[in-house]
């Protein structure tokens, strides 16, 4: 019976294997299988072949390998989930070189693709995905591919001496391994250096949980004023040029003038304006106008015999070099000779200085220690170096040198007097600081605000005063900071305003400038709401255009407000004339008075400070009567012969500089282009 089925079964499929269409052999009628499994089918089973709860697991040896497939094969209890014993070959790795010419035609095609359509920020993000895994990977190419863009996007004329491996690549390589370059950092990314995406909007704040307590309602009452005036300097922006060519050409057609390397296109082999010894528009400052500066300043200032109670640097201490003429030793050089004169020309006192831009290598970068590993101390070279010096010349404290050392070289220094004075390293909200795109949405990826909302704190404890002195600006036309540090910086000026923040201190710019600072995110500007005043110091250097100059505040002893602003200059249009001559340096002259300049039309006392209510005044003033604004332009250039004029638009732009202390203000706010007079 059992024999019988299986040849019958044997048949009916030997006629469907032959596809016999015959009909001979086919029994017509039904026919019904057996319950039980033919066990006899198989000699060896791994189960009991009879039994039903399971289904048959037979040995089956394989004629060709010679191999009894296991019963962990086929068990239905122990289905493997990974295959580790003969997965398919991956391919080779690709050289380096083979990763880089790939990625390179990878952003090629995303440049072309007519699938991106017209969106050009997200072709441009698309092309950082595909550097961040060359940055991940191939880490030694991140420079190659930088340089290759560079070039084929015809993104400038010194690819490889701006973004190569001794210039910015290595630098923008850590920034693509580390940033979120499909997000908010990606986006900041292509809008800042390649305009190709929108501005993204400023990330929202928890103030609640960044500060530790809420601003003290009512604030506690004013400190009475002393009626004793110190006399504090505002220096800034020396860019001491070592390299200075005198007799070279001071009217070049690209970088840096007067140096030899640089000429003017139009007449390279004649020099057209032999560059002056003491200086020119489109040059640093030569070591011969830097001393001249500080020789000027004791007898101009009255302070030969007392020296001034203190000195603020607002930073940049170094020349306009491209990258690849600059080293550690450079910014070294600058920091210990400059430093060194200050010490020796200015009379006692104490110097604060803040770090400037250029006083870094690579310039403007300064990265945050949260980037990890042996990257994060790979700027503590420069901290140390000032922090050491600053230690050397007798400014600091000791207690001040470790807080720089350890805060990217911005440190809080308590005086004698009260007054507490706290630095900033602004590269750390500065936009041509690569590093900042790192976690941006994050406002303070360094921890240089919280440091400084810390020390706020601790003198708001205290019933302290603050001056900040920092270099780049944090408002006025909004083109230099980052917009969400400038966005916390404005909320924490706020919180700590007017009863601890007395002043702050910038320079950048090389202008003579000012930002006003408003409660409530500065949603209504008003004389009332106006709680503290950003001075822009003037720069030593002429470059770009303008004349050189310095300021000195008279200063309240124990309210530390700035009761009156004298500001001199040297015009550089003389400068050639002195040449014939070894008799005269440059002269430096009284510019103006700030009180009498700015306060003649609204009555306010003579021993009433130059705060932020005297300042909003001013623009009101400004808006009433354009004349002032004009006056303002002027001072702003130190009264040099190349300011342009500012009416119309640029007057109304300049007011609403004036009121933004933060850069999504001004960028909200005012009409674009008007903030410089270069
Ligand atoms: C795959 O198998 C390997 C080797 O047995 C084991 O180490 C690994 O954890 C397994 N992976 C998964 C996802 O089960
Ligand atoms: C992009 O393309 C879309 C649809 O083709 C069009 O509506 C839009 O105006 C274009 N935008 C730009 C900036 O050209
Ligand atoms: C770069 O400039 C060259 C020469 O002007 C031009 O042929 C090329 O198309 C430009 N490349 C891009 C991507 O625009
Ligand atoms: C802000 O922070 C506070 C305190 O940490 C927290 O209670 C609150 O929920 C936060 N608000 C938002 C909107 O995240
Ligand atoms: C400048 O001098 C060089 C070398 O003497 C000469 O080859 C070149 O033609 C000169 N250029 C001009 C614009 O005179
Ligand atoms: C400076 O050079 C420009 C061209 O680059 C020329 O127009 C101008 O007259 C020059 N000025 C002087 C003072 O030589
Ligand atoms: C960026 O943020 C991520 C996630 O919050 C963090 O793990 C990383 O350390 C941050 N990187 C830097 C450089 O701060
Ligand atoms: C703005 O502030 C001033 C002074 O505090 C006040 O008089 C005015 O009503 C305020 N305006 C608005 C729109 O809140
Ligand atoms: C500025 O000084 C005036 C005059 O002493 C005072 O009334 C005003 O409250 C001060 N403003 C600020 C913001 O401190
Ligand atoms: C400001 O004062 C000056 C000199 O007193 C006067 O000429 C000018 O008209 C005044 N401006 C306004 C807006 O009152
Ligand atoms: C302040 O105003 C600016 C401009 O509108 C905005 O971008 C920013 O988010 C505001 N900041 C806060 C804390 O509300």
């Amino acid at each position: 019976m059992f024999g019988r089925k299986l040849t019958l079964l044997a048949m009916v499929s030997a006629a469907i294997a032959s596809g016999a269409s015959s009909s001979a052999g086919i029994q017509p009628g039904t026919f019904t299988a057996q319950g039980a499994f033919p066990t006899s089918l198989y000699t060896n089973y791994y189960n009991n072949p009879t039994a039903t709860v399971s289904q048959v697991q037979p040995v089956i040896s394989d004629p060709v390998t010679q191999k009894t497939y296991p019963l962990a094969l086929t068990d239905p209890d122990t289905i493997p989930l990974n295959n580790t014993v003969d997965p398919h070959p991956l391919p080779p790795p690709a050289s380096p070189s083979l990763v880089l010419a790939h990625a390179i035609a990878q952003v090629q095609s995303i440049a072309t693709n007519p699938i991106f359509g017209n969106s050009t920020c997200a072709r441009c993000q698309a092309a950082l995905e595909v550097g961040k895994f060359v940055a991940l990977t191939t880490p030694d190419q991140g420079p190659a591919l930088v340089v290759a863009l560079c070039e084929y996007f015809n993104y400038s004329k010194t690819c490889e001496t701006s973004y190569g491996p001794l210039a910015l690549g290595p630098v923008i390589t850590q920034v693509i391994a580390n940033a979120d370059v499909g997000g908010y950092d990606g986006q900041s990314l292509c809008q800042n250096f390649l305009s190709l995406c929108p501005v993204p909007p400023t990330s929202p704040l928890n103030l609640t949980s960044w500060f530790a307590k809420p601003k003290p309602n009512p604030l506690p009452p004013p400190k009475t004023p002393s009626g004793t005036r110190l006399k504090v300097l505002h220096l800034s922006d020396a860019h001491l040029d070592p390299r200075y060519a005198t007799g070279s050409e001071s009217n070049c057609t690209s970088g840096l003038c007067c140096r030899e390397n640089n000429v003017n296109t139009a007449s390279p082999n004649r020099t057209l304006a032999p560059a002056p010894r003491y200086g020119a528009y489109l040059c640093d400052t030569p070591f011969s106008l830097l001393t001249s500066a500080l020789e000027s300043i004791p007898p101009l200032t009255g302070t030969q015999d007392t020296g001034f109670a203190w000195t603020v640097y607002t930073g940049d201490l170094v020349s306009h070099d491209p990258d690849n003429q600059l080293s550690r030793d450079y910014i070294m050089y600058a920091e210990t000779l400059i430093y060194d004169l200050f010490k020796r020309l200015l009379g006692s006192g104490p110097v604060y200085p803040a770090l400037g831009n250029h006083d870094s290598y690579n310039q403007a970068q300064d990265a945050p220690y949260s980037i990890g590993g042996y990257l994060a101390s790979q700027f503590s070279w420069n901290y140390d170096h000032v922090a050491y010096l600053w230690q050397h010349e007798d400014w600091l404290p000791e207690a001040a040198v470790e807080l720089a050392r350890a805060h990217y070289a911005a440190y809080m220094v308590k005086r004698q007097d009260g007054l507490r004075v706290i630095t900033l390293n602004t590269d750390l909200w500065y936009r041509a600081n690569y590093f900042n795109y790192i976690n941006l949405t994050y406002p303070d990826t360094s921890g240089m605000l919280r440091f400084l909302t810390d020390e706020l704190q601790d003198a708001e404890d205290a019933g302290d005063r603050v001056w900040i002195v920092g270099h780049v600006l944090s408002g006025w036309d909004g083109t230099n900071p980052m917009a969400n540090p400038s966005n916390l910086f404005y909320q924490i000026v706020d919180r700590f305003s007017p009863h601890v923040i007395a002043n702050i201190f910038f320079g950048h710019t090389h202008e003579d400038q000012l930002s006003i600072f408003y409660a409530n995110n500065g949603t209504n500007m008003s004389a009332q709401t106006a709680q503290a005043v950003s001075w822009i110091g003037p720069s030593i250097t002429p470059l770009t255009n303008l004349n050189s100059g310095f300021r000195v505040y008279e200063v309240d002893s124990a309210t530390f407000d700035i009761v009156d602003a004298h500001t001199w200059r040297s015009e550089v249009n003389t400068f050639p004339a002195l040449d014939s001559q070894l008799q005269y340096g440059p002269t430096y002259s009284y510019e103006y008075n700030t009180r009498q300049a700015y306060g003649a039309n609204f009555t306010w006392g003579p021993n009433d400070p130059l705060n932020a209510t005297f300042w909003h005044k001013v623009t009101e003033v400004m808006e009433a009567d354009p004349s002032l604004v004009t006056t303002f332009n002027t001072y702003q250039g130190k009264g040099s012969v190349l300011t342009p004029p500012c009416t119309g638009t640029c007057a109304t732009a300049k007011i609403c500089y004036i009121r933004s202390g933060s850069a999504p203000l001004a960028r909200q706010n005012c009409p674009a282009g008007y903030g410089s007079v270069q």
